[in-house]
C-alpha cells in the first residue's frame, strides 16, 4: 500500500461523511462525535505503531483500518438514530459493506484488501476469532486497542460535560443514578473480567465496563498510553466510592504496570 493510497482513502472519508451531518442538531452531534472519534483512532494507531515497531506499510495498513473501522456508524445512525448494535445492526459487518459498495481498496493488492475487511469486520467482538492468523491477529489487536484508547477519550470528557449537554447516543440511554452500580459488574471487575453490555443496567456500570476493558488491552504501547492518559483514573473519580468499587478499581490500574 503506498501513502497515495493512504491520502486517497483519508479524502474519501471526508467526502462520504459529509451529507450524514445535514441532519437535525442532536443528530449532527452524534455524527460529529464518530467524526471525531475516527481521526483519534487513526492517531493512536499512529502512536501505536511508533510504539509497536510497525514497518512503513504496516503503519500504511494500520492508519487504513483506523480510518475505515466505524464508517458503519454513519449508516447505523442514519437508519437507526442509535449506535447500540443490538437494537439496530452490527456497525462492523456494515462498515465492510460500505467498503465494498464504495470500492475504495480497490488500488490494493487482494492480500492487503482483505486483511484490511478482516479487521474492521472484527474489530468489535467481545474476542476476536481465535481461528485468525497472523498478520490479520495483529491488525485486529492493534485497531481494539486504539478503539478502546479514544472510546475512553470520549467518554471521559462527556462526564465532563453537564447531562444535558451529552451526546445522547454516546450514553446509551443507560440511566445516571449516581449512588447505583450492580453487584454483578463490580464483581467482574473485581475478577479481573471483561464486564458485558448486558449486564449494565445504569451509567455506572457503564464506567465499569470501561474500566474493564484494561484486561482486553493487547499491547503494552496501548497500556503505556492509558496510564499516561490517566482515564481509568478519571472514570473511577466518578464512581461511588465504595471498598469493594475501589478495590476492584486498584486491581485494573494495578494490571496496567506489569
Ligand atoms: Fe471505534
Amino acid at each position: 500500500m503506498e501513502q497515495t493510497d493512504l491520502d486517497e482513502l483519508y479524502s474519501w472519508f471526508d467526502t462520504y461523511v459529509e451529507p450524514f451531518l445535514e441532519t437535525d442538531e442532536e443528530g449532527a452531534r452524534n455524527i460529529q462525535l464518530k467524526i471525531e472519534h475516527t481521526r483519534k483512532v487513526c492517531e493512536a494507531m499512529a502512536q501505536l505503531s511508533v510504539g509497536e515497531r510497525l514497518s512503513e506499510n504496516e503503519a500504511r495498513v494500520a492508519s487504513a483500518v483506523a480510518l475505515l473501522h466505524d464508517v458503519g456508524r454513519f449508516p447505523q445512525y442514519r437508519r437507526w438514530r442509535t449506535f447500540r448494535d443490538s437494537d439496530s445492526d452490527n456497525h462492523a459487518r456494515l462498515a465492510v459493506e460500505v467498503i465494498r459498495e464504495q470500492n475504495i481498496l480497490a488500488e490494493l493488492d487482494s492480500a492487503e484488501q482483505l486483511l484490511i475487511e478482516e479487521a474492521v469486520r472484527f474489530h468489535n467482538l467481545l474476542e476476536p476469532p481465535a481461528t485468525v492468523k497472523s498478520p490479520t491477529r495483529l491488525f485486529i489487536n492493534l485497531i481494539r486497542d486504539a478503539d478502546k484508547l479514544d472510546i475512553w477519550r470520549v467518554f471521559v470528557e462527556l462526564l465532563a460535560q453537564p447531562p444535558e449537554k451529552r451526546a445522547s447516543a454516546a450514553t446509551l440511554g443507560l440511566p445516571d443514578l449516581p449512588d447505583t452500580a450492580s453487584g454483578a459488574c463490580v464483581a467482574a471487575l473485581d475478577s479481573g473480567s471483561i464486564v458485558r453490555l448486558e449486564t449494565a443496567t445504569c451509567f455506572n456500570d457503564f464506567k465499569l465496563l470501561q474500566i474493564s476493558w484494561v484486561y482486553d488491552l493487547t499491547c503494552s504501547t496501548a497500556r503505556r498510553m492509558l496510564r499516561e492518559r490517566g482515564y481509568i483514573e478519571t472514570l473511577a473519580a466518578s464512581l461511588p466510592q465504595r471498598s469493594e468499587i475501589r478495590e476492584a478499581v486498584s486491581k485494573a490500574v494495578l494490571s496496567l504496570s506489569t
